[in-house]
């Protein structure tokens, strides 16, 4: 693993406690201490290949553009355990089309073509990220979700499931109701109106 990132947070992470306020009693100036996000299974459908259009907008696919299902944003903030940005992280999202399908020859490769189904956003320094994509959908036995993973430079740190408060599905899905109550409320965001239609945040802490 190339250590330069972690040197860099770390230095950013050093002028982040210099700068401080002088007035906070030393406990309080302290790095906070967060709880990483919950990790889940992969499951059957990371893409075998990624798509040649793997942007942030899972709505256009190359020149296609998806009006199906209901669009919505997913966003949010990448950090270490101290709360500092990953800079240079890579957030990746896939999830179903509107009907229940993958991009993957596991689900018959007969998710809608237009759907771009899987996107990647690099991280910048105020570890910010954001995709535009659908509300997830149930298919099979599962209540909807979207698969996120988090990399930097070629670790894993993060793969898990995100999913939508409130739905009804969640009380009788098997990954879903493994999760304690902690971890539930760290991977179960509301999908919520907003003045530029539905949104989501997804707030990502990793060990970094
Ligand atoms: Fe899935």
């Amino acid at each position: 693993m190339n250590p330069k990132p972690n040197r860099r947070r770390l230095l950013i992470a050093s002028a982040a406690a210099l700068a401080a306020p002088a007035w906070l009693p030393p406990a309080l100036a302290q790095a906070k201490n967060l709880r990483p996000t919950p990790s889940q299974t992969e499951g059957p459908f990371y893409p075998v290949a990624l798509p040649a259009d793997s942007d942030a907008d899972l709505l256009k696919n190359g020149n296609a553009n998806y009006s199906k299902g209901q669009p919505a944003w997913v966003e949010g903030t990448v950090v270490d355990l101290a709360g500092v940005p990953v800079s240079g992280a890579v957030v990746e999202i896939w999830q179903c089309d509107h009907a229940g399908h993958y991009h993957h020859p596991g689900d018959g490769s007969r998710a809608d073509p237009a759907f771009q189904g899987f996107g990647k956003v690099n991280v910048g320094r105020d570890g910010r990220y954001r995709f535009r994509t659908i509300r997830p959908v149930q298919y099979g036995g599962r209540t909807p979700h979207i698969h996120v993973k988090v990399r930097l430079d070629r670790m894993d740190l993060l793969t898990t499931q995100l999913y939508v408060a409130g739905d009804p599905g969640n009380e009788r899905d098997f990954l879903w109701r493994r999760l304690n109550e902690d971890n539930r409320a760290a991977l179960t965001v509301p999908f919520a109106p907003g003045s530029d239609g539905i949104r989501a945040i997804f707030p990502i802490v990793v060990q970094a």
